[in-house]
């Protein structure tokens, strides 16, 4: 067999380019890659299996994951996977990239490896913002409109991103079925393109190996297959039973169904989008846009710029002081943005706007409490009373 095979393909080639050596003195920070493709690769498994279940539709939406909870076999369980999994592929992904920045494994030749890999973070927050809706509760329904009308704010496209990505005036049955396709087709088939071209230039380059290494380190240590492979596996296996323990004993939250009409809710979204919602609370007025479009943004470009901004060789982090100060300062200001927004108390009542505009208004607590009002809005949007008359319909319908 082993013979008819290496006839056909070149599997010795192979064999011999995975035995290569690794360099020397390779850590157990250089299996965060593999373990951030193995979670991609489980959130697939554990998201197909719960899309045999779900409905991607307002009326059956939130049933639907209600009934994979409660009498699918075994569909807690995957539900549960499937939720803490995408926690771990963003923390996962996070730790992966400071490794490489601290390590400057993002340097010549390496920039477009570097390119590749934010991507692939845009990605997994775009699974993260596109899977929270389909629940169809409370927090998914009002973080989306949140974040819908946050990225409306954005010059020049900001109306067509959000326009397209409602798919109509408001969020409803449309906006359900596009974060769908995107969150089961469009996305993974760019993350799994994105992850193909990402190993490509890996194994095209080689490991870019510990800062201190010479040049004969370089070839000199343990060859990738079985060792590292071998280290690699055992990573997956000890993520996989803390997200099993995860699913067992920690239950996945699902509140009560969507209601276009409770503008009282308080929105919150997933903890990784948390650091951003926080943010928007210190830009008020004019310079809210500071908060919803440029510093995301230009946070985003400088990341993506990163390695053709800084363009020395050096690689030893004590040798780096700026490279240094810069991440530890992005470092505390996502952690701690993300402690403080929440530790937030949630409201009891909106606060009064006294002007609506078009731009997103208040999705800031106060710190005093406000006194509740016929007017409470919490965002820039106001629903029409037609809009109101037409989501009670919708509601009586699916009853
Ligand atoms: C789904 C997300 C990702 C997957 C599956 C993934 C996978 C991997 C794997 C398997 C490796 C080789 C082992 C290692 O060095 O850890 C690697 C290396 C690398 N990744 Fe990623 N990665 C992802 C996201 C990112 C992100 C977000 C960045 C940067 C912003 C990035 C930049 C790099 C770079 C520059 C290397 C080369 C490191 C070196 O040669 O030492 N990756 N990645």
């Amino acid at each position: 067999m082993k013979q008819f095979l290496n006839d056909r393909l070149p599997l010795d080639g192979v064999m011999a380019h995975l035995r290569k050596p690794l360099p020397k003195h390779i850590n157990l920070l250089f299996s965060l890659g593999s373990l951030a493709m193995f979670l991609l690769l489980l959130q697939a498994a554990t998201g197909a299996f719960l899309a045999l279940s779900y409905s991607p539709s307002p009326d059956h939406a939130h049933n639907a994951v209600t009934y994979i909870t409660n009498e699918v076999p075994f569909g807690n369980f995957v539900r549960g996977l499937h939720h803490w999994g995408a926690s771990a592929m963003v923390i996962i992904v996070f730790l992966h990239i400071l490794r490489v920045v601290l390590y400057g494994s993002y340097k010549a030749p390496r920039e477009l490896t570097w390119v590749v890999g934010v991507l692939l973070l845009l990605v997994t927050l775009g699974f993260g913002f596109t899977g929270y809706l389909l629940p169809w509760d409370e927090k998914a329904y009002w973080a989306t409109v949140v974040g819908i009308e946050i990225s409306s704010t954005a010059p020049v496209l900001g109306d067509v991103v959000a326009k397209v990505l409602r798919g109509g005036a408001e969020v409803g049955a449309v906006t359900l079925s596009r974060f769908y396709a995107l969150h089961t087709i469009w996305l993974p088939w760019l993350a799994f393109g994105l992850v193909g071209l990402h190993l490509f230039l890996i194994r095209f380059y080689g490991s870019s190996g510990l800062p201190k290494n010479t040049s004969e380190d370089m070839k000199t240590g343990k060859p990738f297959y079985p060792d590292q492979v071998f280290e690699d596996v055992v990573g997956m296996l000890i993520l996989f039973g803390v997200l099993a323990c995860a699913a067992l004993f920690a239950p996945v939250p699902l509140e009560d169904v969507a209601d276009p009409t409770n503008a009282d809710y308080d929105p919150r979204p997933e903890w990784y989008f948390l650091s951003l919602f926080q943010l928007l609370k210190y830009f008020q007025g004019p310079f809210e846009i500071l908060g919803t479009f440029v510093i995301p943004t230009v946070g985003m470009l400088l990341l993506l710029f990163l390695p053709f901004l800084d363009r020395s060789e050096r690689k030893v982090l004590w040798k780096r002081p700026i490279a240094m100060t810069v991440t530890s300062v992005c470092v505390v200001a996502i952690v701690g943005l993300t402690i403080l927004g929440a530790t937030a108390p949630k409201l009891e009542t909106q606060e009064e706007t006294a002007q609506p505009t078009d731009e997103v208004q208040q999705v800031t607590p106060t710190d005093t409490e406000p006194e509740a009002t016929e007017e409470e809005d919490v965002f820039d949007f106001q629903l029409t009373e037609e809009e109101i008359e037409g989501a009670k319909e919708v509601g009586e319908e699916s009853q």
